[in-house]
């Protein structure tokens, strides 16, 4: 049975307050059947990792560095995360693509240094709209998971969760429709099972993310192969947070 998730990237947003009181309303619901991830700004990790600590909510990194210490300002390492008993990170999101120059070969070093360190990875992708315009996005999204995930081996599977996030869709207000998550989370599946077979291909969750609301979660969510969301702008709100969680039944 692939697992239900939804994730909230709360990205550069949210002070020590703000952080906190965002996580004790979280905290009041219930969420049964739904693994559940917040990813707050790295000086809050740990403070959110303890006020979660008897709550089935997991708190996972935004970022690793593909190092394991160092002279490297700025960054953090996958040792310090798990001494604070964080386990599982983002990778390859399109905003560290774009902004801070991560390509395809410092992604597959930080995907491998991650599962190596036995982090689990929450590893995103996904076309821009040229891309979606020119027909390509088939193509670009194979080609980012080939010169990724699909070069690790089989036992490196189990570590890791996939987020498709069409680029025109992140922060827009416009998301994929129900059908093109779909076809796309499909293809990514095709993909998984070429190489690795169906066990494997079956198995690995596949989360949707670009402007997921609670207006739209539930469609999206419904679809077959479309295993829950990475949530960004609303995930920073509770309510909101809350009521996706909910419809990802
Ligand atoms: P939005 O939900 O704000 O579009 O962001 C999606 C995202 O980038 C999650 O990682």
């Amino acid at each position: 049975m692939r697992k239900k998730i939804v994730a909230g990237n709360w990205k550069m947003n949210n002070d020590l307050n703000q952080t906190i009181s965002l996580i004790e309303e979280l905290k009041k619901n219930h969420f049964n059947e739904v693994s559940v991830m917040i990813a707050p700004s790295s000086p809050f990790s740990k403070i959110a990792a303890d006020l979660l600590e008897n709550s089935p909510i997991e708190v996972i990194a935004q970022n690793i560095h593909q190092k394991s210490n160092g002279a490297y300002t700025g960054e953090v390492s996958c040792d310090m995360l798990k001494s604070i008993g964080i386990l599982t990170t983002l990778i390859g999101h399109s905003e560290r693509r774009a902004y801070f120059n991560e390509d395809d070969f410092v992604l597959l070093e930080k995907v491998k240094f991650a599962i190596d360190s036995g982090m689990n990875i929450i590893f995103c992708f996904g076309e821009q709209l040229k891309d979606r315009k020119s027909n390509k996005h088939f193509d670009i999204v194979k080609s980012q998971l080939e010169n990724t995930v699909l070069k690790l081996n089989s036992e490196s599977w189990k570590n890791i969760i996939l987020a498709y996030e069409p680029v025109w869709a992140i922060g827009t207000g416009e998301t994929a429709s129900p059908e093109q998550a779909q076809e796309m989370h499909e293809f990514v599946r095709s993909c998984i099972s070429k190489s690795y077979g169906d066990i494997i291909s079956d198995e690995i969750s596949i989360l949707y993310g670009g402007s997921v609301k609670p207006s739209n979660a539930i469609e999206i969510f419904s679809k077959k192969d479309v295993d829950g969301g990475l949530i960004g702008g609303a995930s920073l709100n509770a309510f909101d947070f809350s009521e996706i969680i909910k419809a990802n039944k």
